[in-house]
């Protein structure tokens, strides 16, 4: 479903510039869940950013279900995310002025989805996570454990084939993390591709594959190590 090639992204700020992203080639296919591991700085982000075409890369290619997305347009990438793509985020990103409910509904408006057809299957999606008592409240009166709950449901609620979660349980105590990924493996196994971001071995271990960035490159022969302390003896 991912096939991306030569990867290279830079920012530039002032007179520096920073390579995210080094040549790098990564191919997911449909149904897998990746997890991606790297410390601080590796390019995991702007990976993800790319793969979610939040964000343009510089040199290379990227296909997505055989899709060149050089070729799409702003609005075309708009849509092509809206139909496929689900987000969690790190800092869960809800809008704190929307309640729960509507800001599970976000994707479905998007779409252009029935007004009626969205009530319901934002109620199934909060169900799932164990929210809906909570759909009339705003994202500010809830927990962190419980703002990802509604994170995982806005993320859901397209049915989306692929999902993209960046350390989505790097601001949750080890109980609300294990639920998010209880999740993400829920969803995994209806069907879902799943990749996600986490600098926690003991939660990549739960993904099929594991792949390593280091300096915006993937690194070779540890692609699906155990465990980064395996990969640094490797070297
Ligand atoms: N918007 C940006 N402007 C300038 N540099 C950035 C920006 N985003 C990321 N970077 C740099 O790109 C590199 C990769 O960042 P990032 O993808 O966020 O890594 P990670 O998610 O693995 O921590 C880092 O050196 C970071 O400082
Ligand atoms: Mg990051």
């Amino acid at each position: 479903m991912i096939e991306m090639n030569d990867i290279s992204k830079r920012y530039r700020s002032g007179l520096f510039e920073t390579v995210a992203l080094h040549r790098l080639s990564l191919k997911v296919a449909r149904g897998e869940f990746l997890a991606v591991l790297g410390p601080s700085g590796s390019g995991k982000t702007t990976l993800l950013n790319a793969i979610g075409l939040l964000d343009p890369v510089d040199e290379g290619t990227y296909r997505l279900d055989g899709v060149d997305v050089a070729t799409l347009d702003d609005a075309a990438a708009s849509r092509l995310r809206a139909e496929k793509i689900g987000f969690v985020f790190q800092r869960f990103n809800l809008l704190p002025d929307l309640s729960v409910r509507d800001n599970v509904a976000l994707p479905l408006r998007y779409r252009g989805i029935p007004r009626k057809a969205q009530r319901q299957r934002v109620e199934v999606a909060l169900e799932r996570v164990g929210m809906m008592a909570r759909a009339d409240h705003l994202p500010g009166s809830l927990s962190g454990g419980q703002q990802q709950r509604v994170a995982v449901a806005r993320a859901l609620v397209g049915r989306p084939a692929l999902v993209l979660a960046d350390e989505p349980t790097g601001n949750l105590d080890s109980v609300n993390a294990r639920r998010i990924l209880d999740l993400l493996q829920d969803i995994h196994a209806e069907g879902a591709t799943v990749v996600m971001v986490t600098h926690d071995p003991g939660l990549a271990v739960r993904a099929t594959r594991r792949v390593h960035l280091l300096d915006g490159r993937v690194i070779e022969g540890v692609a699906d190590g155990p465990a980064p302390s395996e990969a640094s003896s490797w070297r």
